[in-house]
């Protein structure tokens, strides 16, 4: 498959050079075994993590959506094929050539995962770019995530006189937020194009059924498919993920190379040389002393979005039956002027993850001041540059908040490049299996989404709702109401 997997020299040395890894230091501290973990500990708790790993990959444990095993996503690394990414490839430059901007519409695991493997991989102001900047990519733009009026006129104001294509992603193909965005953008294809607006519009959604799969059959829209079983907040590496990532021009077969290389890692049942049973082994014992907030920092603009796409497979998967740690997305050192007081010193219920980007893409120089008022000379002086200082906001606050009774660990990111990405997503999509395995539910459902969905409907008067309406009616008016 993908040419960095094959065995000459300058492959071995790209992998050498690009492995995340994890970093478990200020996680044990046997000398406050209350707050911190030991190795002891870890060490007893291991074999059952094994066991929760090989129940995973023998296909069995509490892992079905209605009758469908949610496991695909373990072996989709080595299932894609070489032909299909150049499908893909094909029908995106194709489509890229036709248009300005791109506007991908989906919320949630059709949402996530693409803006956040855009945002690592690109510049910070992508779209501001020239075309010839951004090596003749279009610029992108993402919709139906949410339902902000103000927000999606803002959006088509900056798409006004522009050539649109679209992807409107949904596995189900009846999430409200999608449909809405995508009725808006159809009708200005269509009122634009008439029929040949069908030629901008891809779908991406169940190969069978589904309201859109319908549309998509009627109108004949390209279309591509969500796998029955992967789970929207597990489809990053399907096409749900793959069309966006290829129209931004980034490299889907490294991509792919990077989620395989890092299956072969937590594919082996020895806990210390598996970062996801590791990972998933910290996370529940952590929570087992109390630990019921993990705050995700990261050091760089361009990986906090990997942040927000964690705040989502972790608590989707984990918060059930009362179960679950809260994920709060950070950039730092922003954030530690923000809440930063509260890490160090509020509520000992906080487990801290790091991910720490190495090694940036273009570092800068401090400059020397003669005056030196701010009293900074000391930093070029001894060559620190900024990245320098830049992996110094990730040790000086684990080593601080580590103190101050925060267990907290790292994952490294070498660089940013597609491998790396591919590895990350592949890593926590095993720990977060794990996690749920551990805890005792399925993790791969998300039955309390429905409850929102529900009461909007009925709130909004749909048809069949009737009933629930009446419920909310009547249970509002047994509320005390206060409105100050
Ligand atoms: O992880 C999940 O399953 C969810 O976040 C879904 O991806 C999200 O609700 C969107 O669903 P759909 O693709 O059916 O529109």
């Amino acid at each position: 498959m993908s040419q960095l997997l094959s065995a000459n020299k300058m492959d071995k040395i790209f992998i050498m050079y690009n492995q995340i890894d994890l970093d478990i230091t200020y996680i044990v501290n046997p000398n406050e075994s209350g707050n911190f973990l030991t190795i002891d500990e870890l060490e007893q708790f291991a074999p059952t993590v094994v066991e929760k790993l090989q129940l995973l990959k023998a296909g069995l444990g509490d892992n079905k959506d209605g009758e469908t095993p949610m496991l695909g996503w373990q072996s989709l690394p080595e299932e894609i094929t070489k032909e299909h990414l150049d499908e893909i490839c094909q029908v995106t430059s194709e489509l890229s050539g036709k248009i300005d901007a791109f506007v991908s519409l989906g919320i949630g695991g059709s949402y996530l995962g693409i803006e956040a493997t855009i945002k690592a991989l690109s510049h910070s102001f992508q779209n501001q770019l020239t075309r010839e900047q951004r090596n003749g990519t279009p610029e992108i733009y993402f919709l139906g995530q949410n339902t902000d009026p103000d927000y999606l006129n803002d959006t088509l104001d900056l798409l006004q006189g522009k050539r649109i294509g679209v992807n409107v992603i949904s596995k189900s193909g009846t999430t409200t937020e999608t449909a809405i965005a995508f009725r808006i953008l159809r009708n200005l294809l269509e009122e634009k194009f008439g029929d040949k607006a069908a030629e901008l519009i891809i779908a991406t959604t169940d190969k069978n059924k589904g309201a859109l799969r319908e549309l998509t059959n009627q109108k004949g829209y390209r279309s591509f498919i969500v796998p029955d079983n992967v789970g929207g907040r597990f489809s990053v590496l399907t096409d749900v993920g793959l069309v966006g990532l290829a129209m931004a021009g980034i490299d889907t077969h490294e991509f792919v190379a990077g989620f395989r290389f890092m299956k072969k890692r937590t594919d082996t049942e020895e806990f210390w040389d598996n970062p996801a049973m590791v990972h998933a082994a910290v996370r529940h014992l952590a929570h087992q002393k109390e630990k019921k907030i993990e705050v995700v920092a990261t050091n760089s603009a361009a990986i906090y979005q990997l942040t927000r796409w964690m705040e989502q497979i972790f608590p989707e998967s984990e918060g059930h039956d009362g179960f679950g740690m809260w994920v709060s997305p950070s950039m730092y050192s922003e954030k530690l002027h923000a809440n930063g007081q509260m890490v160090q010193d509020g509520e000992r219920n906080l487990l801290e993850t790091f991910l720490r980007l190495v090694e940036c893409e273009r570092d800068m120089a401090i400059p020397v001041d003669s005056e030196n008022a701010d009293g900074l000379n000391y930093l070029p002086d001894s060559n620190k540059t900024m990245n320098s200082i830049n992996q110094l906001v990730i040790d000086g606050p684990a080593y601080a908040h580590f103190i101050g009774g925060v267990p907290n660990m790292t994952i490294n990111i070498p660089r940013r490049n597609a491998f790396n990405l591919g590895q990350f997503y592949y890593m926590m999509e095993r720990s977060v299996a794990i996690s749920g395995y551990l805890a005792g539910h399925n993790p791969f459902i998300q039955p309390g989404v429905e409850a929102y969905k529900q009461a909007m409907f009925s709130l909004a008067g749909k048809p069949g709702f009737e009933k629930k309406q009446q419920e909310i009616t009547e249970a509002l008016a047994g509320l005390a109401r206060k409105i100050i």
